[in-house]
């Protein structure tokens, strides 16, 4: 099975699902990477503070699959956004990867110096280092004013959504401006009362498809593309074979009262404001 693609704001194409690997740093990242590319995935999400870019360099080169088949992701931090240290970030970032190119390169927050770190990543695009930009846990206002400088767009927001936090109204905006939203958390982090819905063991039953594969198919009917995170090979096939059935209009709608508005990682802004640049680490000291 194949993923279908989004078409992104520069005319570029992108799949429809993507392979979380914050998880993945936790078991063998490099394995994952390698088996998730074998069951189909060809968009796959990483950071620098993941502390995995090495092992999901390796993942990449050990499956085989052509570098230009995949769309490789990364993430800055704040903590790199001036201006000379987010170009050196980006360059580490590639090094690590053993990558002469980014697919995707997001600013993993909104804080700090965003502009200067916009500006960089910029000119990483002129300069060949990177194909597309994105933002990540930006909200409208962080937007409005990336959007009045920028000189290249974002193609998409990678930003906590699963149905019991549908981010209806930033979603709005984004589908205005003409960028995707990418939901992290897709599964509600793997939340068994989501997972175990009447609504979605309903839909469940009907479709023979797993309650994982309910909510990810949801993400995709919405036109979101949902990142699922595991550390299992078996549960990234599952959750990569979405691509065969599709919702009615009523199943949609009993799928969109689950909202709740609800985030499940629980960090007020003006303290995730302030914790985001305790978080300072050496990059390279991962294996
Ligand atoms: N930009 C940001 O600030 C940000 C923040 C958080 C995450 N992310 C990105 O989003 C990705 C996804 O987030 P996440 O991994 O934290 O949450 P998630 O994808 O919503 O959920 C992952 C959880 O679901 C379980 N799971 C996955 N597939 C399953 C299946 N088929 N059956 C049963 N359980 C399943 C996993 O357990 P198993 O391992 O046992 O399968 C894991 O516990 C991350 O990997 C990362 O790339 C970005």
């Amino acid at each position: 099975m194949e993923s279908k693609t989004y078409l992104l704001n520069n005319g570029m194409a992108i799949p429809q699902i993507g392979f979380g690997t914050y998880r993945a740093a936790r078991a063998d990242c490099e394995h994952a990477v390698e088996a998730a590319l074998r069951s189909g995935y060809r968009l796959i999400d990483t950071a620098n503070v993941y502390m995995n870019e090495r092992a999901v360099g390796r993942g990449i080169a050990n499956s085989g699959i052509e570098r230009g088949e995949i769309v490789l992701a990364s993430k800055i931090w704040p903590t790199e956004y001036k201006s000379k240290k987010a170009t050196e970030a980006i360059d580490r970032t590639l090094s690590r990867l053993g990558a002469d190119h980014l697919d995707l390169l997001l600013l993993h927050q909104p804080f700090g110096r965003v502009e200067e770190a916009w500006k960089a990543a910029e000119d990483a695009v002129r300069a060949g280092k990177v194909r597309m930009l994105g933002v990540s846990n930006f909200d409208e206002n962080d937007l409005e004013k990336l959007l009045g400088y920028c000189t290249i767009k974002p193609v998409l927001d990678q930003v906590e959504c699963h149905p019991y936090c549908q981010r209806r109204t930033l979603a709005q905006f984004l589908r205005k401006n003409g960028i995707l939203l990418e939901s992290w958390y897709p599964l509600g982090n793997g939340d068994t009362e989501l997972l175990g819905e009447k609504t979605v063991m309903n839909l469940s039953e009907k479709y023979k498809k797993t309650p994982v594969q309910i909510v990810l198919c949801w993400h995709v009917e919405e036109g979101y593309l949902p990142i699922p995170g595991t550390k299992n090979p078996k549960h990234a096939a599952e959750n990569f074979n979405i691509f065969d059935f599709s919702f009615t209009n009523e199943e949609m709608s009993s799928l969109r009262s689950l909202d709740r508005n609800e985030r499940l990682f629980r960090m007020k802004r003006g303290i995730q404001k302030y914790v985001v640049f305790l978080q300072r680490m050496n990059y390279d000291r991962q294996k």
